[in-house]
């Protein structure tokens, strides 16, 4: 499977689905890199392992329409199975959304449906949640609110700041991401009328 990964920042969960790949636990190729952000780590940490690192700065664009469009483009060139957002932090048009719709997953750091959108962690303590963590989910129109593919659950301790959560989190990140990226690359998964399916059983 041909897999384009799609950044803004330091690319951790990036790195994680690298050293997937190149171990042999999923089976695809990680084709492309793109990122919004100029200079940013994850760009390094393609070019490091020999993929295709590519710069597409929003801030080139007039509209979020435009950027969009010109991203689906760059992406199709790579003709991808599937694509990754990986901390892509971008709101995306409901036109680009549909066009990979069965074949884009994103990586959110809470347990969807609870806290979409930002400042997750902090949210979790002010709430007094005792469970924390970060799902997959097949990427739909709705910001954070498509079906979900696969959670991990921390335990949130009574002394613990949002950074500390974030780095619990993270770590739990690194380990569902490539698990994901592995079960599409095998088949295993698909996004249906009815939700997602996993060897053929709803989730
Ligand atoms: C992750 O916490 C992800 O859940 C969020 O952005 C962060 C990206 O981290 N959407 P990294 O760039 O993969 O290190």
């Amino acid at each position: 499977k041909r897999i384009v990964v799609l950044i803004s920042g330091s690319g951790s969960n990036l790195q994680a689905l690298i050293d997937a790949t190149a171990s042999g636990r999923i089976d695809g190729r990680i084709v492309a890199v793109i990122s919004n952000r100029p200079g940013v780590l994850g760009l390094e940490r393609a070019q490091k392992a020999g993929i295709r690192a590519e710069l597409l700065d929003h801030k080139a664009f007039d509209s979020r329409e435009a950027f969009d469009s010109a991203l689906q483009a760059l992406i199709d060139s790579h003709e991808p199975d599937l694509v990754v957002l990986a901390g892509f932090m971008r709101i995306l048009t409901t036109e680009f959304v549909s066009h990979y719709l069965g074949r884009m997953f994103n990586i959110h750091p809470s347990l969807l449906p609870r806290y979409k959108g930002l400042n997750t962690h902090q949210r979790a303590l002010e709430a007094g949640d005792t469970e924390h963590g970060c799902t997959v989910h097949f990427v739909t129109p709705e910001l954070d609110g498509g079906p979900l593919v696969v959670q991990a659950v921390v335990p949130v301790a009574t002394d613990d700041d949002a950074s500390r959560l974030q780095q619990r989190v993270h770590e739990c990140e690194h380990r569902i991401y490539p698990l994901a990226v592995e079960w599409f690359c095998a088949d295993r998964l698909q996004l249906l009328q009815e939700g997602v399916t996993l060897d053929g059983a709803l989730l």
